[in-house]
């Protein structure tokens, strides 16, 4: 019996003849040959049958396939120096194992409606195929850099009776006879987790009920949160450029048959892998909008989309924009220690105008002052005492941040709206597929 390989093993089956697994996405025949386009999941690649080589049954199922047909390809592996994949398959016999007859995404062009109601079957095209590969090498990547600077990964609860980044976007749902909520951040959990283990990342699905319906926002995300005891927020910021930078250099070492297909400029991508990145204040953000017209922002205000596009343009890398506000951040961010209005944090903004992709700060480590903090954001002190335990054993200077997976996503592949970076987008008003 023939061994069945996928497309990846052409190269060590070269002249070999091998059965391929495949979906027909095109095809093309005349009367002695036809060129049938398809895909095994991993690779493009073409079959041809030669109607003087084949039985004429095979030539006439050749003739018959439709578009994502599954079919059993029995054929020789050859080199193929047109196409970029290098190898094509010779075919000797089809076997037809699903019919696929009126398949909805055809060539031509579709509404985005009927394409994200159709998410289970856009998926397998070309672009769609492309933007999820590179999703999948930014988390191979992400592992990659974490666990070789020595951190471990600890799962925070999905199901917590936390709030970190505020009340008003919560999931409620039952717990049993109490009540809980959808995680909206890892993050208090980590501390925790950084006090036990020195640095800890976690990776995994956030919630947010957010009635915000732009080309950046989900209302379910991945999020990569690390977590450093003996951190300061300046070093924390080298962290944060130097795995942004290695995620951008992964996708161009791994990625660029991917990054062909989206059409991504990888000169401007090689750009990012440059360090280190700019540094901007809060307060300076603001002069330097007010400057240049932004009339509608004054200190005190948080930043809508034009203005950190705008701030973002004046760098050609992404842009930290440090120490914000206290009352446009969460409780838990430390207070500068020069003033009170300002916390030690930092948003990083990416270029070409995909905005905030990552959030962080150094933690408050104070007692009192983190008491307060809660109280006034209308949290329960008594929620929270777990979370204060941490200052009261053996409390350390530690800072974090969160780098929503979808965001860098859209940006790495130049994706104009986030959507196409989830494989089953969770979005406002939409639940389907
Ligand atoms: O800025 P955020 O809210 O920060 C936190 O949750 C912190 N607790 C992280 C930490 O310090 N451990 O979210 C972090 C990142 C954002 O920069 C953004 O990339 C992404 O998560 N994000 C979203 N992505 C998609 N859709 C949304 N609705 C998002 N909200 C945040
Ligand atoms: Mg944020």
């Amino acid at each position: 019996t023939l061994k069945r390989i996928t497309m990846k093993q052409a190269k060590e089956n070269i002249g070999q003849e091998v059965l391929i697994g495949a979906w027909v996405t095109n095809k093309r025949s005349s009367g002695k040959i036809a060129f049938i386009q398809l895909r095994d999941g991993d690779y493009y690649f073409q079959g041809i049958v030669l109607k003087n080589e084949v039985e004429p049954e095979v030539f006439e199922i050749a003739k018959s396939l439709t578009q994502e047909t599954s079919v059993m390809f029995q054929g020789v592996i050859q080199e193929d120096t047109r196409s970029k994949l290098g190898y094509e398959l010779l075919v000797n016999n089809i076997e037809v194992i699903g019919e696929s007859h009126d398949y909805p995404i055809t060539p031509k062009e579709h509404g985005t409606e009927f394409l994200m109601d159709h998410r289970h079957l856009w998926l397998r095209s070309s672009k769609q195929h492309a933007i999820m590969k590179i999703r999948n090498e930014i988390i191979r990547a992400t592992y990659e850099f974490f666990n070789t600077q020595g951190f471990i990964k600890i799962d925070p609860p999905i199901l917590t009776g936390s709030a970190p980044e505020g009340t008003t976007e919560l999931f409620h749902t039952e717990y049993f006879d109490q009540e809980a909520y959808l995680s909206q951040s890892g993050q208090l959990y980590l501390e925790a987790a950084a006090m036990a283990f020195g640095k800890v990342f976690s990776f995994g699905p956030t919630f947010r009920a957010e009635k915000s319906k732009t080309r950046r926002h989900l209302i379910e995300f991945w999020m990569m949160e690390p977590e450093m005891a003996f951190m300061h927020q300046d070093e924390s910021l080298e962290v944060q450029e130097q795995y942004v930078a290695f995620l951008v250099q992964s996708v161009l070492d791994n990625c660029d048959y991917y990054l062909d297909v989206l059409e991504r400029d990888k000169e401007i991508l090689k750009k990012y892998t440059q360090l280190p990145y700019d540094r901007i204040s809060y307060d300076e953000a603001i002069e330097l909008l007010n400057k240049n017209g932004f009339d509608d922002i004054k200190w005190g205000d948080d930043f809508g989309s034009p203005h950190e596009t705008f701030i973002a343009k004046q760098s050609e890398r992404p842009v930290f924009i440090l120490n914000y506000p206290k009352a446009i951040k969460p409780f838990y961010m430390k207070e500068h220690p020069d003033r009170d209005d300002v916390v030690l944090c930092a948003d990083m903004i990416a270029p070409e105008g995909y905005g905030e992709i990552i959030g962080g700060s150094e933690r408050e480590v104070d007692y009192e002052k983190l008491s307060q903090q809660i109280e006034s954001f209308g949290l329960s002190l008594d929620d929270y005492a777990w979370y204060l335990d941490l200052r009261k054993y053996g409390s350390v200077p530690h800072s974090g941040f969160g780098l929503g997976l979808e965001r860098a996503v859209t940006w790495i592949t130049g994706t104009e709206h986030i959507r196409e970076a989830s494989p089953f987008p969770r979005l406002l008003n939409r639940l389907y597929p």
